[in-house]
């Protein structure tokens, strides 16, 4: 069979590219596993070293995703699986509104309306985001709460998980949405989402660079780990249509923390040198984007599902340290 990964070069994309590739195998619409036999990744980043250059099942397509023809030309057979993580991210969605609409709406409807005419159903596992969540908030968010996002990109990914809704009630495709809360920790550099810091909290003190913290320490958050995340999105995909009925945006589960707690853990792994890196800077912008978000999740259908999470910070911070060849400062 084919995957196609949009947004496939990006931080999630090339993790789950490995963890299917090491696998090997995807369950499709009509129930069977079957073997991956292809993997495109598709981005319109050109990366400086192709990933993957080694295993012959790669291949790399820059392009588009608001390209429909580009997009047309990928999504070409019935039965295969698309992920579409493709995305303009939070930050950079409120300062170009115009990227966010053709990228995260225009883009997403081109992979479902590519889908709709091969002829016989694919998997989509598209990502959305707790930045669907805003307005008057719960104290803990959970599956039912009203969505009422108060970015364009949250409010992108909202009618994403719609549209996704009602194209699988029409039988055009199998789809699935993955409502991510923010998944730490991203290697490389910051980005421009408003959720960077979360990961920069962690990544630039263990490299010895500083943090500029855009928010007070008693922010509070729900975040998870990558390495949940990929596990949990290749759940997501081989479930059945049945398992997830009318709804299907499973909310992902995370660990309601705050920035303290973050603080606290990079301590334990970095020592107090590591910690003294890290300095407050209030960033109104960010602050006002962050301050519409949930800051504790639930997700009990996910659970329910047999989807999982990190059980403590310091499990998720010890993963990437030990994928990126850090050692902690305690031995450990
Ligand atoms: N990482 C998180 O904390 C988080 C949280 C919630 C939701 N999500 C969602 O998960 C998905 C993956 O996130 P990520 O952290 O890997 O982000 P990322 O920015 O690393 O990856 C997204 C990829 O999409 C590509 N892209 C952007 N515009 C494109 C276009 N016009 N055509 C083709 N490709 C394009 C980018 O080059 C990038 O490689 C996104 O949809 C994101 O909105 C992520």
């Amino acid at each position: 069979m084919k995957v196609l990964i949009t947004g496939g070069l990006g931080f999630l994309g090339r993790r789950l590219a490995q963890a299917i590739l090491d696998r090997g195998t995807l369950i499709t619409a009509d129930g069977t596993e079957q073997t991956v036999e292809n993997v495109v990744l598709f981005d319109h980043a050109v990366p400086d070293v192709a990933p993957f250059a080694d295993d012959m099942r790669v291949q790399i397509f820059i392009g588009d995703i608001s390209d429909r023809t580009v997009v047309f030309s990928l999504v070409d057979q019935a039965g295969m699986s698309i992920f579409h993580l493709a995305s303009i991210v939070s930050g950079e969605g409120e300062t170009n509104f115009d990227d966010a609409i053709r990228v995260n709406l225009d883009g997403g409807l081109n992979v479902l309306e590519a889908a709709r005419t091969v002829g016989g159903p694919c998997k989509i596992v598209a990502t959305s985001s707790l930045a669907g969540f805003g307005g008057q908030l719960p104290e803990v968010v959970g599956d039912t709460t009203r969505l009422v996002p108060q970015t364009t990109y949250g409010t992108t990914k909202v009618i994403l998980e719609l549209l996704i809704n009602d194209y699988s009630r029409k039988g055009f495709l199998d789809g699935r949405t993955a409502r991510l809360p923010t998944v730490i920790v991203r290697p490389g550099q910051p980005n421009a989402a408003a959720s960077s810091f979360f990961s920069g909290v962690f990544r630039e003190p263990l490299r010895g660079v500083t943090c500029a913290l855009p928010v007070e320490p008693s922010q509070l958050a729900a975040v998870t780990g990558y390495r949940s995340v990929i596990r949990d999105l290749m759940i997501l995909h081989d479930l059945s249509a049945d398992q997830l009925g009318h709804d299907r945006t499973l909310g992902f589960p995370a660990l309601n923390i705050s920035v303290q707690d973050m603080l606290d853990a990079l301590e334990h792994v970095g020592g107090a040198e590591a910690r003294d890196l890290v300095s407050v800077e209030a960033d109104p912008t960010v602050q006002a984007i962050v301050s519409t978000w949930p800051t504790a999740l639930e997700a009990r259908r996910a659970l329910s599902l047999g989807l999982t999470h990190e059980q403590s910070l310091y499990e998720i911070v010890s993963d990437y340290m030990e994928d990126y060849g850090l050692v902690a400062r305690n031995g450990e």
